[in-house]
């Protein structure tokens, strides 16, 4: 496995690997693995015969009073992980590389950036939407593969793919889950294991919503106030969001069908200070 850490060797890299008639697979990381990063390589594996990782802790897409300098890193931890998969290169710049002196260049998803976490996280969207331009340039994949986790994440790069026609297939991976259902995130390893429960209010709480739903409830105005009881009653939980929205648009929904998903933003008391954990999941069989 090859560990790259300049954009050049990397454009040269993968120039090689397109003259020989390879195909490229991309799956954009920000590192501090866990089986939900191996199975989008795992699923990359199966649509290329070549998987780049890239591991870059994008500063960009942190707000001001964000979890930077709290987000878990471990390059070696990470590394013994990834040479267990069909891995080819794993590219690892540094923030001086990706954001040169002079770099002044913003792309914006303009509304659907507006939605859900947009609203408390306004500058979130546009570092993530930059440093994702940035990754397939460089790394000029045929396929990139995205957790569904951060659902809006992928609706939102599903549609800069489309506006500026990028030449990539993005394909969406199923939520990865602990056995007690809550979704895996690097940012799980700040959470307080005694307050479990809270971080598991998140996906208790799609769970609730479901069987409201299959036993027919379908206004938003009564399963919302449910939900968001659910998950104050535990110690330290604040909601960011709870919403309804339509799977494609991410526009608010007030009556469920099968295109609502059912998005979720909380913060749970951690070991040291807040964690903010988001979870979603369509609400009715599609
Ligand atoms: P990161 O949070 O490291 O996630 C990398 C990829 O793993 C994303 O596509 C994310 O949706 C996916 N992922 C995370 N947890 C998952 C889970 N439990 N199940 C399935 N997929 C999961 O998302 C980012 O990094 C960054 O914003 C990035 C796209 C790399 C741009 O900096």
């Amino acid at each position: 496995m090859d560990i790259i850490n300049t954009p050049q060797e990397m454009y040269a890299w993968s120039r090689d690997r397109a003259i020989s008639g390879k195909c490229v697979g991309l799956v954009p990381t920000m590192g501090y693995f866990h089986e939900g990063h191996l199975s989008l390589m795992r699923r990359a594996g199966t649509l290329c015969d070549q998987v780049v990782v890239s591991l870059f802790v994008n500063p960009t897409q942190f707000g001001p009073n964000e979890d930077l300098d709290r987000y878990p890193r471990d390059f070696e931890r990470d590394m013994d992980m990834v040479r267990q998969e069909k891995v080819a290169a794993v590219f690892a710049p540094t923030p001086q590389l990706m954001y040169p002196q002079g770099f002044q260049t913003e792309i914006r998803v303009k509304e659907l950036a507006t939605y859900l976490c947009g609203k408390s996280r306004p500058v979130h969207f546009a570092g993530v939407v930059t440093v994702v331009t940035k990754l397939l340039n460089i790394v000029q994949p045929e396929v990139a593969v995205f957790g569904e986790k951060d659902f809006q994440q992928l609706a939102i790069i599903r549609r800069l793919v489309a506006d500026l026609n990028i030449p990539v297939r993005i394909v969406g991976h199923p939520i990865v889950r602990e056995a007690d259902g809550l979704a895996m995130s690097s940012r799980n390893a700040n959470l307080d294991p005694a307050n479990r429960a809270a971080a598991l209010s998140l996906s208790t709480a799609l769970e609730l919503a479901r069987a409201q739903a299959a036993r027919g409830m379908r206004s938003v105005a009564e399963l919302a106030p449910l939900l968001e009881r659910h998950i104050h009653s535990f110690a330290g939980n604040v909601i960011d969001y709870v919403s309804f929205v339509d799977c494609d648009t991410l526009e608010p929904m007030s009556e469920i069908n099968e295109r609502t998903v059912l998005a979720l933003a909380v913060h749970v008391a951690g070991k040291t200070g807040q964690v903010r954990l988001i979870d979603n999941g369509y609400l009715l069989p599609r």
